[in-house]
Order: structure tokens, then C-alpha cells, then sequence
């Protein structure tokens, strides 16, 4: 594989885990307020961002390269509000969208065809991320903190599905 490519896939790894890592400190924001709903939410989101991470090490691993693990930046651990939080993941996701379209453009331009369609399934997996963290900010403008409202948006996102643990089934 062009080593260019490789490389940028490498720092894509580090990039999910630091994602899993940004999304549980979120959710330990949202235990410390008693937020129990959003906290799973965001553990479900920590353990999604894993198995991001996972299907480029096994694809790494498939095209007989090495896999090279980076240091993972020590997540913001402060946060204003819930909008605040939701705000910041709509901004990362926003960073990941453009990392990976960062990879598309590589492999294009490397003809590097297994490695195109590889990077299709996150591609359509970033239009999802971006929109969920749009469609909860939609539905947190019509509540205020420490309301009915919250607590009831709380008790939808405690029932978010869970993952798909193997990362090849997705
Ligand atoms: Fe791995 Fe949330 O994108």
C-alpha cells in the first residue's frame, strides 16, 4: 500500500480511540449531573467509536501492514451544559468527517481501489454521526435544563440500541 496512505490510516486509529476516549468523558460529565440516560448514550457512542477504530486495524492488518498505535490526547473534562456537550460532538464529528474524507481523497489519488470502497462504509457512517448529534441538539432547543422535558429526552437516549460488538458485522 502507499505508505502516505498507511500513514494517515495509522493516525485515523488514534483519532477513533481519542473519539471513545472525548465520548466517555462526556459520559462521566453526564453521571456527575445525574444524567443517566445521556451517560449511556455516550458509552454506547465510546464503544461505537472502538469498533471504528478496530475496522481499520483489521483492515491494516488484511493489506499486510503494520499497525502503528499513536498517544491519545487527554479528553476536555469541564463542560457548560448538555447543549454544550452535544455542540462539541457535533464538532468532532464534523473533524472525523473530514479526516476520513482526507483518506478517500488519498486513496484516490493512489488508485488504490480496496481501499475506496473500504472507506464508502465510514463515509456513510459520518452522515449518521453528524446526524445524531444534530437531531438531539434539534430536540434539546425546546427544553431547558432541570425540566420535564430533560428528563424525559434522558429516558429516550437511555434506550439507545447497543453496538454491534464485531466490528467485521457492521
Ligand atoms: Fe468514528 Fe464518531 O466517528
Amino acid at each position: 500500500m502507499d505508505k502516505k496512505l498507511v500513514k494517515a490510516i495509522n493516525e485515523q486509529i488514534t483519532k477513533e480511540m481519542y473519539s471513545s476516549y472525548l465520548y466517555l468523558s462526556m459520559a462521566a460529565y453526564f453521571e456527575s449531573i445525574g444524567l443517566e440516560g445521556f451517560s449511556y448514550w455516550m458509552k454506547l457512542q465510546a464503544q461505537e467509536e472502538i469498533i471504528h477504530g478496530m475496522k481499520f486495524f483489521d483492515y491494516l492488518n488484511e493489506r499486510g501492514e503494520k499497525v502503528i498505535l499513536g498517544a491519545i490526547d487527554k479528553p476536555p473534562v469541564n463542560f457548560k451544559s448538555v447543549v454544550d456537550v452535544f455542540k462539541k460532538t457535533l464538532e468532532h464529528e464534523q473533524l472525523v468527517t473530514a479526516s476520513i474524507n482526507n483518506l478517500y481523497s488519498i486513496a484516490n489519488k493512489v488508485n488504490d481501489n480496496a481501499s475506496t470502497i473500504f472507506l464508502q462504509w465510514f463515509i456513510n457512517e459520518q452522515v449518521e454521526e453528524e446526524k445524531n448529534a444534530m437531531d438531539i441538539l434539534g430536540k434539546l432547543k425546546y427544553v431547558k435544563a432541570e425540566t420535564a422535558g430533560m428528563l424525559m429526552l434522558d429516558k429516550e437516549l437511555a434506550a439507545r440500541p447497543q453496538p454491534i460488538l464485531d466490528p467485521k458485522a457492521q
